[in-house]
C-alpha cells in the first residue's frame, strides 16, 4: 500500500507564487508516489471573517487552481474540508489532550492574535483542527513551505500524546519542505514572507495576475543598490528574485546569473516565472469554463476520502472510551 500524503491550503485572498512553489507544485511532483489528498481548508479561512458570497467562490476558484496547476484528479483527492465532518469531530477530540501553553506559543497565532482587534477561540485553535487534518487520514508525509513547520511539529506531539494516553491510534507525519521555494519573500520588502493578507500591490505575484502585472512586480522588486548580481554578497531581494527564477525554471543558475545587470537579472526572472504561469492561466480558463466538472472533482475526493475518516474517527472514540 502506498504511504499517504496530506496537505491543505485556505481558501482566502488570492493565491500566490509562494503557495505554488512552496506547496502546490511540490503537490503536483510527488503526487504519483503517494495516495494523496489535496484540501481546501474552508474551515480554517473562517477563523477570520469571510464575506460568505466570496468564500463559497473562493472554494471552487482554489479547486480549479489546483487542477491547473497539475493536481491530477486520476491521482489525487482533493477535498473541501467542510465536505467531512470527520476533521471538525477529530479536532474536538484532539482539542482535549491538547495543552493550551502549546497553543499560546504558536507564532503564527501571536503575529494572527496581534491583528485582531478582539481574537476568536478559532484562532488559537487552528493548529489543532490542522493537526486533525493530517491524523484524520493517517497521513505519513505533509508536504507544506517552511512556515507551517511549527504546525507540524506540534501535530507530531498532539500524535505521540494522543498515542501514549490511548495506545497507538495515529501514524506521526513527517514534515516536506521542497529543495527550493520553501520560504518565498515579498517583493516589496524581501524581510518580510510573501502573504495573502498583505496588503500592497507590489508585494505578491498572484497566480492569476496578468502576464504584464507581474512582469510589472518583477521590474519593481525590492533590490539593494548594487548595480549587479554578485551571488556572493547577494542581499535578500536579489536572493529572493533568483529563488523565485530558480524554482520556475530549473536551467536557471547562480552561475548564469552572476555578473548580471539587475535590469536583465529581473528580466530573466520575470521570463521564467510568466514561462512558468502563462500555462497554468491557460488551463485554469479552461477549468473554469465548466463548473461542473470542478463539483464533479470535489464529490469524488469526497466520496474516495469517507471511508478513510469515518474509519479513523471510530477508532479514535473506541480508544477514549466514547460511544461507539
Ligand atoms: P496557507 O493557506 O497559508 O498556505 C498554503 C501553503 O502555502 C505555503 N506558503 C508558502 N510557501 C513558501 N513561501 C511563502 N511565502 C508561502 N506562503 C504560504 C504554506 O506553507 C502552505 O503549505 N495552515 C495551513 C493550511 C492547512 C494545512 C493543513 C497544511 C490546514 N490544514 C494540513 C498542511 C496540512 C495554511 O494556512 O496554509
Amino acid at each position: 500500500m502506498k504511504a499517504r500524503v496530506l496537505s491543505g491550503l485556505q481558501p482566502s485572498g488570492q493565491l500566490h507564487i509562494g503557495n505554488y512553489l512552496g506547496a502546490v507544485k511540490n503537490w503536483a511532483e510527488i503526487q504519483g508516489g503517494y495516495e494523496s489528498i489535496f484540501c481546501i481548508v474552508d474551515l480554517h479561512a473562517v477563523t477570520v471573517y469571510q464575506e460568505p458570497k466570496e468564500l463559497a467562490a473562493k472554494i471552487r476558484e482554489t479547486a480549479a487552481l489546483f487542477l491547473a496547476a497539475g493536481i491530477d484528479p486520476e491521482q489525487s483527492s482533493v477535498i473541501v474540508q467542510s465536505s467531512v465532518s470527520g476533521h471538525a469531530e477529530l479536532a474536538w477530540m484532539l482539542t482535549c489532550v491538547t495543552p493550551l501553553g502549546w497553543l499560546q506559543r504558536m507564532t503564527q497565532f501571536k503575529a494572527k492574535a496581534e491583528k485582531q482587534e478582539t481574537i476568536g477561540d478559532g484562532l488559537l485553535q487552528y493548529p489543532v483542527l490542522m493537526a486533525a487534518d493530517i491524523l484524520l487520514y493517517q497521513a505519513a508525509i505533509v508536504p507544506v513551505g517552511e512556515d507551517q513547520s511549527q504546525h507540524l511539529e506540534l501535530t507530531r506531539d498532539i500524535a505521540q500524546r494522543f498515542n501514549s494516553l490511548y495506545g497507538q491510534t495515529f501514524v506521526v507525519p513527517a514534515t516536506h519542505l521542497p529543495i527550493v521555494g520553501a520560504r518565498i519573500m515579498g517583493l516589496d520588502d524581501p524581510t518580510q514572507k510573501m502573504s495573502k493578507s498583505a496588503t500592497g500591490s507590489g508585494h505578491a505575484i498572484a497566480l492569476l495576475d496578468d502576464l504584464k502585472t507581474i512582469q510589472k512586480k518583477i521590474l519593481r522588486a525590492t533590490t539593494d543598490s548594487q548595480p549587479a548580481v554578485d551571488v556572493e554578497t547577494m542581499g535578500p531581494g536579489i536572493a529572493n528574485l533568483l529563488t523565485i527564477a530558480q524554482a520556475c525554471d530549473s536551467s536557471v543558475t547562480k552561475e548564469s546569473v552572476n555578473g548580471m545587470r539587475y535590469g536583465d537579472f529581473k528580466k530573466r526572472v520575470a521570463e521564467a516565472v510568466i514561462a512558468r504561469l502563462e500555462p497554468i492561466q491557460k488551463r485554469y480558463r479552461e477549468v473554469t469554463a465548466d463548473p461542473a466538472y470542478i463539483d464533479g472533482i470535489l464529490t469524488r475526493g469526497r466520496e474516495h476520502v469517507l471511508p478513510i475518516a469515518e474509519d479513523t474517527v471510530r477508532k479514535v472514540k473506541s480508544a477514549m472510551g466514547l460511544y461507539v
